[in-house]
């Protein structure tokens, strides 16, 4: 059975770390996903003079299913990010964010470190509304609504019951924020009464943070709204080695997107060194979604095999491998 998944190869290092992603994915599968590819970001702005064209989000909508690589967005001059663009346009509203140490891997601070980051991805800071009051003063809008609230909540609940976990972690900001915070705080409580079997700590979000530097194992299931998801993630991201290494997903109601944590990296694009385990392993979840297991199974099988031989690294990770080396490494591992 074929199954049809949009592609978007995105900007910078997106269409390198993508190319392997391809590759690999091709492999665990025998060729039975149909690349469905698909333009947004600046690439796209280049091509059609949309940043989000019409034609990926129908394609997106068909598929149901989408993999992406990073999307620039334009510093300053009002651009928005397309990639909240997509979340809210799809109504993606869970953004899951597996943060796991990887076999072998010597310049991670910690071992064994296994956490979920799941952020509300649709509402907070970024839902984007910003305006000038008056010349020299700008107000950014914070919309938190119980429904998304609950939505969320209810969202991570279920995820740590199906994967088996134990303790969530409801992280805010009631002390400065009380109405905004205190309404995802009060929704939280409601959702957890449908869940007496977990355990449910309410912290502080700067709590959460230092907790997780002494010690990661302090959490497991992180609960939070966007725009501190979206810290956290990083922080995360570094905890096990870097963005190089940790996959995400953003899901909604129909539809899935999945996505690496990283950017389009700038730095480094079009130099042929990106690391692309992040994207591939956010290619592990997808083709868990998707219900394809065994292959899921064979992609993190290969890479828990690359970073335990760790011969074939990129810079990011102490080596001198080349993105194209690192992906024959893992197909080969396949
Ligand atoms: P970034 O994640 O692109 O880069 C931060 C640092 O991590 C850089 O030193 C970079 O070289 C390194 N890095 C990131 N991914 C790597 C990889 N796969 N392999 C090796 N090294 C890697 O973050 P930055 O610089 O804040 O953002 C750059 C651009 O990316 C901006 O335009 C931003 O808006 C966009 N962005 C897009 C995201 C998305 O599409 N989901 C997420 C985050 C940022």
């Amino acid at each position: 059975m074929q199954i049809p998944i949009t592609l978007i190869p995105g900007d910078g290092i997106g269409p390198e770390v993508s190319a392997a992603m391809v590759a690999v994915v091709d492999e665990a599968t025998d060729g039975r996903i149909v690349w469905d590819r698909q333009l947004a970001g600046a690439t796209a702005f280049e091509e059609t003079g949309e940043l989000l064209p019409l034609d990926t989000v129908e394609s997106i909508v068909r598929n149901r299913v989408a993999i992406k690589g990073p999307l620039q967005t334009p510093v300053g001059s009002g651009w928005r990010s397309i990639n909240v663009a997509i979340r809210q346009e799809l109504d993606l509203y869970a953004c899951l964010r597996p943060v796991q140490s990887l076999p072998g891997h010597s310049l991670s601070r910690y071992e064994n470190v296994d956490l979920v980051v799941v952020r509300e991805n649709t509402e907070g800071l970024y839902a984007g509304r910003e305006h000038e009051v008056v010349p020299g003063v700008v107000e950014a809008l914070k919309i938190v609504s119980r429904k998304a609230s609950e939505r969320i909540v209810r969202f991570g609940f279920e995820y740590a019951r199906n994967e088996g976990r134990k303790k969530i972690t409801v992280a805010h900001k009631t002390a400065v924020m009380p109405q905004s915070e205190g309404l995802f705080v009060d929704s939280a409580v409601r959702v957890a009464d449908e869940f007496p079997f977990m355990q449910v700590d309410f912290v502080k979000f700067d709590n959460v943070v230092m907790d997780l530097a002494l010690d990661p194992s302090s959490h497991d299931v992180i609960i939070l709204g966007n725009l501190d998801g979206d810290l956290l993630s990083d922080l995360c991201a570094g905890l096990v080695g870097g963005l190089g290494l940790v996959p995400g997903a953003n899901i909604g109601e129909t539809t899935a997107v999945f996505e690496a944590v990283h950017g389009t990296a700038p730095d480094i694009a079009g130099q042929g060194i990106a690391n692309p385990i992040a994207l591939i392993l956010s290619a592990e979840m997808m083709l868990r979604y998707v219900g394809e297991h065994g292959a899921a199974d064979r992609v993190r099988g290969a890479v828990e095999q690359v970073m335990t031989e760790g011969t074939v690294l990129t810079g990011d990770l102490g080596g001198t491998a080349t993105t194209a080396e690192i992906t024959r490494a893992l197909a080969a591992a396949i």
